[in-house]
């Protein structure tokens, strides 16, 4: 059985991590959202709610699942038996730090494999900060960048 992860942070999941881990889907056994805590982060949502906040955005998907971890990504990997991880990159500037990232998870685990899937173009800008900024201006546009679970919870967070 192949499993694959699709690790972030995910404050909150939008429609191009949904692309991400739909497509990571068509091609392993089961993918694990992994939420990652990210404390230092300050995120939005609690880690019970991004967690639940996935769970909602990927019912649909019959052989994924969402677990919360806090910790090092490769103990996560190790400990729920994936050997893939799935990420999904988009402009040049995610190149760096993914880069960096993954030569440091080669380093601590070089049986975990790393791939990337590119962001369509609808989702090249996309990101959790972006959509926390516009949820916080104008959340009449939210729809378009995330599920409606999840423009739902932002328009709770930032109701005035
Ligand atoms: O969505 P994000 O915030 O860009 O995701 C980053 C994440 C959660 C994948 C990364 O910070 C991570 O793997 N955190 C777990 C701690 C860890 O393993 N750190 C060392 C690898 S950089």
């Amino acid at each position: 059985m192949k499993r694959a992860l699709t690790p972030g942070t995910f404050d909150p999941i939008t429609s191009g991590h949904l692309d991400v881990i739909t497509r990571a889907a068509q091609l392993v056994d089961e993918v694990v959202v992994a939420v990652a805590a990210s404390q230092k982060k300050g995120p939005l949502f609690t880690l019970e709610e991004r967690t639940a906040l996935a769970r909602q955005a990927t019912a649909h998907l019959p052989n994924v699942r969402v677990e919360p971890f806090d910790g090092l990504l490769v103990d996560f990997a190790h400990e729920i038996g994936a050997s893939i991880v799935v990420k999904g990159l988009r402009a040049v500037t995610d190149f760096e730090y993914e880069f960096q990232q993954t030569a440091l998870n080669y380093q601590l685990s070089p049986e975990l494999e790393t791939v990337f899937i590119m962001s369509p173009p609808q989702y090249m800008y996309l990101s959790s900060s972006i959509v926390r900024e516009i949820a916080s201006m104008n959340d009449a546009k939210l729809d378009e960048f995330v599920p409606a679970c999840v423009a739902e919870a932002l328009r709770a967070k930032f109701a005035r």
